[in-house]
């Protein structure tokens, strides 16, 4: 990179402070090291966690694109997040803090989180869950979403949670694809002061699913609920028998053995489920926590992203759990009851470093500087941001309004594939708004044309990362090959991202979005094609087509085009309950921002909606390469 007096556009320099206080100072050397040895970059990372059995070999290379990191290892992520910290003064250190959205509090310290994980885990087993089996979870923000992953975990078994925003099709189709034996739940949730009903979509979504044997369900919201004789137990209950004892041996996992699904949006209806596997995401995950965020010892971490999304699985419960951390979580809307909620967590829990997403930002910043101004927010010493690109306007007003002007905001660009940060500044580095600066230690990023030629800076391109990294997924499940089509492909030997980017003159990125029929809608990821099934399973619709369109909150919004069938005709009263219907049917982050009646859709010759078209068209900007349309 440039020295400092080189950097062009707006350049926020780390202050002496920072540079003090970071963990990594010199940013060039580490990334020369592990540039000049990748393997022996990561071998040193994973010394620091412990394993049943070394490696024969860091990265196994002999079958890419499936990439074996730490082949011939023994471990359990579990060992590493919980049963090596009872040996430690973090037996009594907190684990987790976590607070409802009516205020109550619960804490755990590592000794009670291994306890209750354990406990859980003689449950599941009792259950008949073994090694390889998958179990559903699908829970609010409460601490037993993380103790039901980490219990799952501990067994050997394969958890696949399913965001408790989703409703039943998205669920049902993700319990039925990993063929779940038992599916975590609880009664309900809490989110904006109502009830979320959990239950009873899973009863629905279960009632379709033969494989579920057993629905354990946490009493959170004490409303009345149906229980099904034989399948249904509560949580509370089971964890009192005897068969629930506090000790628990963890499994001994290959490095390789998977350790969850996470479905996916792509480009087809059906989402992906992606696998990630104990040994290099354990590693991947601990390493960018340590150095992105430079977790201490006194830290209170909040990544207020939900457990069920990748976000959560890597950085609110593994990576925090890994580094022997102190992480803080929180049950309800950031704005309830009022807008100062997240800010008064802030001053109350003594916050340190706080990771969110722009969507969160905007949506906060909507409310003015007086909710935040009127909260101590001095224990901050860092800011994240993930999930889609952030405006700069967002940006600064993050970093002069919440931040004061003193902590660095960590832009970190990544994906479920992922599983871990790869473009991503680190305290010590200059940073510019809008840009997640650099590649992670060990990584080379590319933007590349159609051809794979690299496109020159400034212009934009395809983002491909050219080495593999720890925490990378191992497949896909049930359907590997559609890993190797859709991520390695395109540009032999390379990974392509399905985002467009530029690269400036300094070497830092720019995320641009996503190029496939992929959109972001408050940062959660969502499939066009998902969506349009569920908009032609209404009577009225005949076809659909549905594009993601700026949206000064959410990022983007979803935009449904519709051919109505013969009988029915547009009227704003259609289009309202087209749009209860695909939230009742997906969840209500998927409710459609606008629904609009058409008599045509365009198309290509072969019959493939050009969405890009349609995109192009209500955004009143030239249509572009129109060769193929068919009309
Ligand atoms: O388009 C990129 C965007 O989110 C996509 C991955 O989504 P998901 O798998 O849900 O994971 C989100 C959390 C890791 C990417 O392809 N994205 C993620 N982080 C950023 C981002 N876009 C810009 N800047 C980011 N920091």
């Amino acid at each position: 990179m440039s020295d400092k007096q080189s950097l062009e556009g707006e350049v926020f320099y780390p202050s002496p402070e920072v540079i003090e206080q970071a963990r990594i100072k010199d940013w060039e050397a580490v990334a020369r090291r592990a540039e000049a040895d990748l393997e022996g970059f990561w071998a040193q990372e994973a010394a620091e966690l412990e394993w049943y059995q070394r490696w024969e070999k860091v990265l196994d290379d002999s079958n890419k694109p499936f990439f074996r990191w730490f082949a011939g290892a023994k471990t359990n992520i579990v060992h590493n997040a919980l049963d090596r910290h009872q040996k430690t003064y973090r037996k009594n250190k907190l684990s987790l803090v976590w607070v409802g959205e009516k205020g109550e509090v619960r804490t755990y310290s590592y000794f009670a989180l291994n306890r209750d994980v354990c406990k859980f885990a003689n449950v599941l087993k009792a259950m008949g869950v073994k090694k390889g089996d998958r179990v559903t979870i699908y829970m609010p923000r409460i601490p037993e979403i993380v103790i039901a992953m980490l219990a799952t975990a501990k067994v050997g078994a394969v958890h696949s949670v399913v965001y408790g925003g989703f409703s039943v099709d998205a669920l049902q189709g993700r319990i039925e694809d990993s063929e779940s034996k038992v599916v975590v739940t609880a009664d309900g949730g809490f989110m904006n002061g109502k009830v979320v009903e959990l239950k009873k979509t899973v009863d629905e979504a279960v009632r379709r699913c033969p494989t579920v044997e057993t629905v354990i369900t946490v009493q959170r919201t004490h409303h009345e609920i149906r229980m099904e004789p034989g399948r249904d137990y509560w949580y509370h209950e089971l964890m009192k028998l005897p068969l629930a004892s506090g000790h628990c041996a963890t499994e001994v996992m290959d490095a390789s053995d998977p350790l969850y699904i996470l479905y996916t949006s792509g480009t087809t209806g059906q989402p992906k489920g992606i696998i990630h596997a104990h040994g290099g995401y354990m590693v991947g995950v601990y390493s960018t926590l340590k150095y992105v965020f430079d977790l201490k010892d006194e830290d209170r971490w909040w990544c207020a992203a939900d457990p069920g999304w990748v976000t959560g699985h890597s950085y609110i419960v593994y990576g925090p759990l890994l580094m022997g951390a102190t992480t803080f979580m929180y049950e309800g809307a950031p704005t309830y009851p009022y807008p100062n909620r997240w800010w008064s967590l802030v001053e109350k829990y003594g916050i340190t470093v706080l990771y969110t997403a722009p969507t969160a930002i905007r949506g906060l910043m909507r409310f003015g500087e007086s909710w935040p101004n009127r909260h101590d927010l001095s224990s901050l010493r860092l800011l994240g941001s993930v999930g889609e690109p952030i405006n700069p306007e967002a940006w600064r007003w993050y970093h002069r309004v919440i931040g004061k002007g003193r902590c660095p905001i960590m832009d970190t660009w990544w994906q479920t594939e992922t599983g871990m940060f790869m473009i991503t500044p680190t305290p010590s580095v200059p940073l510019k708004p809008g840009s997640g600066t650099r590649p992670f230690f060990g990584q080379k990023a590319e933007i590349l044309d159609d051809q794979g030629n690299p496109v020159p800076d400034g212009e934009e391109g395809y983002l491909v990362l050219r080495n593999p990294w720890p925490a990378m997924m191992t497949t896909i499940f049930k359907d590997p090959d559609r890993m190797v089509k859709q991520y390695w492909s395109k540009y032999p030997g390379k990974y392509q991202a399905g985002d467009a980017a530029k690269r400036d003159k300094d070497g830092y990125f720019w995320i641009i979005g996503r190029t496939d029929d992929v959109i972001k809608v408050s940062g959660y990821r969502l499939g066009t094609a998902e969506i349009e099934s569920a908009l032609v399973a209404h009577p009225a619709i005949a076809e659909a087509a549905v594009i993601g369109l700026p949206h000064e909150v959410k990022g983007q919004s979803i935009h449904c085009y519709c051919l109505l069938r013969q009988g029915f005709k547009p009227s704003e009263d259609l289009a309202d309950e087209v749009k209860n219907h695909v939230a009742q049917h997906m969840g209500p982050i998927v409710r459609p921002e606008k629904v609009v009646f058409v008599e045509s859709l365009p198309k290509t010759r072969s019959g493939k909606i050009m969405r890009r078209v349609l995109k192009a068209r209500a955004q009143g900007l030239p249509e572009g390469d129109v060769s193929t349309l068919e009309e």
